[in-house]
């Protein structure tokens, strides 16, 4: 496995008399300088160009060269860039548009097709039994080889310190990794990497085209900002010309475009999800030691602004159907766990404390029945805080007021995360709250920005709670796309129903009559989860779980002294929950896929998720 040529080095003036440029090329526009005398190599002094092109070398239009290169019986198509001390040997070729790094060797019998990458210290090979003497002693020449030919296609990119074997193709747009040995074929598309390399995995939506089965990642964050690109750039340029990095006139602008996408009279940008609800809690008046009522199945988040804004979580189960607060459940509670003291006010049994607001999260993107909470918290004397970190643009038909509502514009505020994941997310970490009541709004504003109404003039001690305005420009370049966004997530949706629905192992949560839910995360039941996400796993389709452990048995929350079986339609859950991968940019052909892998396993496999 050596590589062999013609060694004999033909200097670029043995071809090309002085004045006269790369003679042996058709058209020849080279950066290459030529020296009318070798240059005189002085110890500590820069040498000039040292090429050695010979004149049969077929030279492209605009080919860059560097220096100490060595090209003879070759040809290089136009714009390609050749680095240092790279070496091409006769009848390789090299199409147009590549890039070859300094210290590459790509010897005779090397096809290199258009718009290559090749990075440095590359090894071709053409030879994989090369021998120095024939049987009788002699010294083998030119006429015993037999050059075995190694093609590599369209739009490949081979790692630094790859080596390639001969008689291998590497396909169209396939990534070698770095000091990878290649001794097979690999496929278009394929990512691959080690000695021998293997298959890692398959890159981006040709490779359907292409008929080879490309990754699916369970979200794609790349594509929607390479879409926006521009606009993102121009908003951060826009930053940076004015260096207007907190507060001001984005973060203002982006409020009240949240504001109208809400249906709400306020929405107060800060940080982060956690510190929206934080606020938004604390501006309702959740005073320290009170009990706030939520559900165990969501992401500790919810839980931390509770404790964090002095409050108590305490737990209600879930729906069945719909993996979000379960009325019944909050009424049981309310009615067989609390009490109202002799001041008339409701007490928990389980802590003694009063109990003075709920927080309905809408998990999923899907909305949790609002009419029937409003109803008990209005029964009870509660507040009502929505957690909506995952339901931008969600909507509820609200039967009591007859008419369709946006998440985050019915409780008494809401939250929002705008973490880069989210339907709508920052270039970082970001959050909103919303709420309908000016004063709460402007106790939020307080809070945010260290109690001060106006420099260093504190109210009261608040936070640095604040969203960058480079985020909120963000987020306000992003904000129109989010209905389109929304409405594909959807479609996704109803799409995965109809693939999945005859699955009789899988089973589907219920989308009720009076959510518009906006599928942040598609999630079904099926009795072996885990098995099916190896075998997901091992079809390059990403999942996740969400959440594998409930918050009442997560370690953080041992001092609640909840048990296992408290909250059994949330633990039950948390056993048979995966999220299939969900984005707008989410295709036909890609969610085909994954309900085929999805039957592929549960055909082998009795047992149906319970719901
Ligand atoms: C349900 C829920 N609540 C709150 C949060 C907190 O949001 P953030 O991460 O922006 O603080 C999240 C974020 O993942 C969430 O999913």
């Amino acid at each position: 496995m050596f590589s062999r040529g013609n060694t004999r080095r033909r200097s670029f003036r043995e071809f090309c008399p002085p004045g006269e440029g790369c003679a042996a090329g058709n058209a020849i526009a080279c950066n290459y300088t030529m020296q009318d005398a070798e240059p005189e190599r002085i110890a500590g002094q820069a040498m000039d160009s040292h090429n050695s092109i010979a004149g049969d070398v077929v030279l492209g239009k605009d080919v860059r060269l560097s220096k100490f290169i060595n090209l003879y019986g070759c040809t290089i198509g136009d714009e390609t860039k050749i680095g240092a001390f790279v070496e091409i040997q006769k009848n390789a070729s090299v199409g147009k548009r590549c890039k070859i790094s300094s210290h590459t060797f790509i010897c005779e019998g090397v096809t290199v097709e258009d718009n290559v990458f090749i990075g440095h210290g590359v090894m071709f090979i053409n030879d994989g039994h090369p021998r120095a003497t024939n049987t009788d002693g002699s010294l083998q020449t030119e006429a015993d080889w037999k050059v075995e030919r190694t093609m590599i296609k369209t739009g490949a990119s081979i790692g630094s310190g790859a080596t390639i074997l001969s008689r291998v193709t590497v396909g169209e747009n396939a990534m070698v990794g770095a000091g990878s040995v290649v001794t097979r074929d690999v496929p278009a598309h394929a990512v691959v990497a080690g000695n021998p390399a293997k298959v890692l995995r398959y890159l981006g939506p040709q490779a359907e085209q292409a008929g080879v089965p490309a990754a699916i990642p369970f979200l794609d964050l790349v594509t929607p900002h390479l879409e926006l690109e521009q606009e993102l750039v121009s908003a951060f340029r826009q930053s940076l010309h004015t260096a207007g990095f907190v507060g001001g006139r984005p973060v203002e602008e982006f409020e009240k475009a949240f504001a109208t996408f809400c249906n709400t009279a306020h929405a107060v940008a800060v940080s982060s999800g956690t510190d929206a609800l934080r606020f938004a809690l604390m501006a309702c008046g959740i005073e320290a030691g009170d009990v706030v009522v939520t559900v165990p199945n969501t992401f500790i988040a919810t839980t931390e602004a509770i404790s964090q804004a002095g409050a108590l979580p305490e737990f209600v189960d879930i729906d069945d159907q719909t993996c979000n607060l379960s009325v019944e459940r909050l009424r049981d509670y309310l009615e067989k766990q609390c009490k109202r003291n002799a001041a008339g006010k409701l007490v928990s049994l389980r802590s003694g404390r009063p109990v003075t607001a709920v927080v309905p999260v809408h998990l999923y993107g899907q909305m949790a029945d609002m009419d029937g909470i409003e109803q008990l918290a209005t029964e009870y004397g509660l507040k009502v805080i929505e957690d909506a970190c995952q339901a931008h643009g969600a909507e509820y038909f609200s039967a009591r007021r007859s008419c369709w509502m946006k998440a985050g514009s019915m409780g008494h505020a809401a939250a929002f995360s705008f973490y880069p994941g989210k339907n709508l997310g920052a270039c970082g970490e970001g959050g909103a709250a919303t709420t309908n009541d000016a004063e709460a709004a402007a106790r939020m504003r307080l809070l945010r920005d260290h109690g001060q109404i106006k420099k260093y003039y504190h109210d009261v001690e608040g936070y640095n709670g604040r969203l960058d305005a480079i985020q909120a420009s963000f987020l306000h370049a992003k904000l129109p796309h989010l209905p389109g966004w929304n409405l594909k997530r959807r479609e996704r949706a109803a799409e995965y129903r109809q693939l999945l629905l005859d699955n009789g192992a899988v089973t589907l949560l219920r989308e009720p009559e009076w959510s518009r839910g906006v599928y942040h995360l598609y999630v079904v039941c099926v009795a072996d989860r885990d098995g099916l996400m190896e075998h997901l796993k091992n079809e390059g389709i990403g999942t996740g779980i969400h959440y594998p452990i409930p918050l009442h048995r997560q370690k953080a929350y041992a001092a609640l002294n909840y048990a296992e079986g408290d909250f059994p339609v949330t633990e039950r859950m948390a056993r048979q929950i995966v999220s299939l991968p969900m984005f707008p940019q989410l295709t036909s052909i890609q969610q085909a896929r994954v309900a085929e892998q999805i039957g592929a396993f549960t055909a082998s496999r009795p047992g149906k998720g319970e719901v």
